[in-house]
């Protein structure tokens, strides 16, 4: 049987990066579709990948990035709009055209990305695009699998990166009293699932949340950097309407530090829900986070 192609969308991103050398590894030709496509920089002369230039707001790049594939995977993402580029571009409408497509291409598998909590109700923007695109891409694909990470580590992450720069600080706030429950996951497992997923054996179930090992509240994931790294800092409550208020003066700046809907979501568990699909249907052990952090942060002091 020849080798599946897959067209992995977002195959540069901190999670895309990963998809494509699992998928390698599990013997997969890969296409990496992104407006920048690189070849990563494990990948010799003789791996089967290939690059497309793709931005999923057009329909002729996305048609073009599908030719030939077998299956695909979206793990495109945009976390702060602008002007230009809005959740609903990316998030629900570019979702929905590669859906769309897919279909009509007739390809086998298509993972979407999403993330714990996606509802379309929600408050926030991002969330609310996540639930909507969900929505579109099944209405699109009914055959689609949904994946709902929690907050993803790794190394070279922008999570636990931040919150080491965080305990530089003199006094480190909290988001609240630091309560909010985490299921920090690590973006290999999260990887390693998609590949699962889209090797020989078939899911029955669409519908997979994923995260790690242990719950922990904000300011325990906290504590457990400032341990490995050997920093004692006060933990500093602040209220969520004062982060809000921070939120909305750094709004008018280019790369905000802290959007409204960053805020927004820290005052919400994010915790893998009962009843779904998760890594014990995968047959995957996740790794923990307090384990993983020599190999996140670097050394230690
Ligand atoms: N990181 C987390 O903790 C986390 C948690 C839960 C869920 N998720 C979800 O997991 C997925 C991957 O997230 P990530 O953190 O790996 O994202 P990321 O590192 O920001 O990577 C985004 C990828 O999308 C590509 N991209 C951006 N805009 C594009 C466009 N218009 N057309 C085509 N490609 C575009 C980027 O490459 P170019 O810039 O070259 O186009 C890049 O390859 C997303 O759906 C995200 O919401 C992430």
């Amino acid at each position: 049987m020849s080798q599946a192609l897959i067209a992995v969308f977002g195959g540069t991103g901190f999670l895309g990066g990963h998809v494509v050398k699992e998928l390698v590894e599990a013997g997969h030709a890969v296409r990496i579709a992104a407006r920048n496509p690189r070849l990563p920089a494990w990948a010799e002369t003789t791996d089967p990948l290939e690059r497309v230039t793709v931005d999923i707001r057009c329909e002729e790049d996305v048609a073009k990035a599908l030719e030939g594939a077998d299956g695909v995977v979206n793990a495109v993402s945009l976390y702060v709009e602008h002007k230009q580029l809005r959740f609903e571009d990316i998030h629900v409408q570019g979702a929905a055209r590669l859906a769309r497509l897919a279909q009509q291409a007739g390809i086998r598998s298509l993972i979407q990305l999403s993330g714990i909590g996606a509802d379309p109700a929600s408050r926030s923007r991002y969330v609310s695009a996540r639930g909507r695109g969900e929505a579109a891409v099944i209405d699109a694909y009914s055959k689609a699998i949904i994946l709902r990470p929690s907050v993803m580590f790794g190394p070279h992450d922008a999570f636990l990166n931040r919150l080491a720069e965080l305990t530089r600080l003199p006094l480190v706030p909290l988001f609240g009293r630091g309560e909010t429950r985490l299921q920090p996951v690590h973006v290999i497992d999260v990887a390693r699932s998609i590949s699962r997923l889209l090797g020989s054996v078939p899911f029955e179930r669409r519908l997979f949340e994923l995260g790690g090992p242990d719950i922990l509240a904000y300011r325990e994931v906290l504590e457990q950097v400032m341990a490995y790294l050997e920093r004692e800092r006060p933990l500093l409550p602040v209220p969520f309407a004062l982060w809000h208020a921070i939120a909305l003066l750094a709004s008018p700046l280019p790369g905000p530090p802290l959007t409204r809907d960053q805020v927004i979501m820290m005052a919400e568990d994010n915790v893998v829900a009962p009843g779904v699909g998760g890594f014990d249907d995968l047959d995957i052990l996740p790794r923990s986070l307090r384990d993983s952090l020599p190999a996140c942060l670097g050394p230690a002091g």
